[in-house]
């Protein structure tokens, strides 16, 4: 796909949509279309990749094979907890009609270090969010217990020591009017950084 329309907008206008995207919840019918997703999963790989180890994986899961991860999390909860019902779990699991489960297969053998392997992943998921978004959809990334349990990373397929799972991004289309997010300033977390901070008063002699 060439991006013709992309060229039509400004960068100013791009950089407004950029801006614009934000979480969302909830979230309904109707999901990405095949050839949209192949799009996101397009946008995800232009992640920085240190060495080229392509350490992404990306697990989709429709309607309603949600259900059947309801019943994954929810075995999973109980197995954690026996006084869970799993009841919350699988209401988890079931609370958006599709899913993306973002997993990464870490080289374990390479020199970068699985911190880099991991935050390309991040950064996938990053671009998977920002495509959603472009293309008119909503997402939301969340985590929790089920994210880091063996049991339902196994059941995904990512049973390996170097598989692991960073969460899972709920899809679909706003069923509300989302009411625009208050952000704080950038400035709050940016420096200009211009030569080393000194706790100490540099000595006369450094200073001519
Ligand atoms: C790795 C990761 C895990 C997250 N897990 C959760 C979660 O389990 N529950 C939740 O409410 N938000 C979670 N969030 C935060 C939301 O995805 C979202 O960023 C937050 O609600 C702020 O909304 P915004 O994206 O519009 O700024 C997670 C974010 C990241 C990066």
């Amino acid at each position: 796909m060439e991006f013709s329309a992309v060229s039509m907008l400004s960068q100013g206008e791009l950089l407004a949509l950029l801006m614009s995207r934000q979480s969302q919840w909830p979230l309904g019918l109707p999901v990405p279309e095949a050839a949209e997703l192949d799009l996101v999963f397009e946008a995800a790989i232009r992640a920085p990749d240190h060495s080229n180890l392509q350490p992404w994986r990306f697990i989709t899961i429709k309607e309603p094979a949600t259900h059947e991860l309801g019943e994954i999390f929810a075995a999973a909860a109980v197995k954690r907890n026996a006084q869970d019902l799993g009841k919350a779990s699988r209401l988890q699991a079931t609370a958006a009609p599709m899913l993306i489960a973002i997993g990464a297969q870490i080289s374990l053998s390479s020199k970068v270090p699985e911190i880099e392997q991991m935050l390309s992943v991040g950064a996938a998921a990053m671009n998977i969010l920002n495509a959603l978004h472009i293309l008119g959809y909503g997402a939301y990334w969340a985590s929790g217990e089920n994210t880091y349990d063996a049991h339902v990373r196994r059941a995904l397929g990512l049973s390996q020591e170097n598989h692991r799972l960073l969460g899972f991004i709920y899809v679909g289309t706003p069923t509300r009017i989302p009411r625009r997010k208050q952000r704080p300033s950038a400035k709050t977390c940016v420096a200009n950084w211009v030569g080393p901070l000194l706790e100490e008063p540099r000595p006369a002699s450094i200073e001519a």
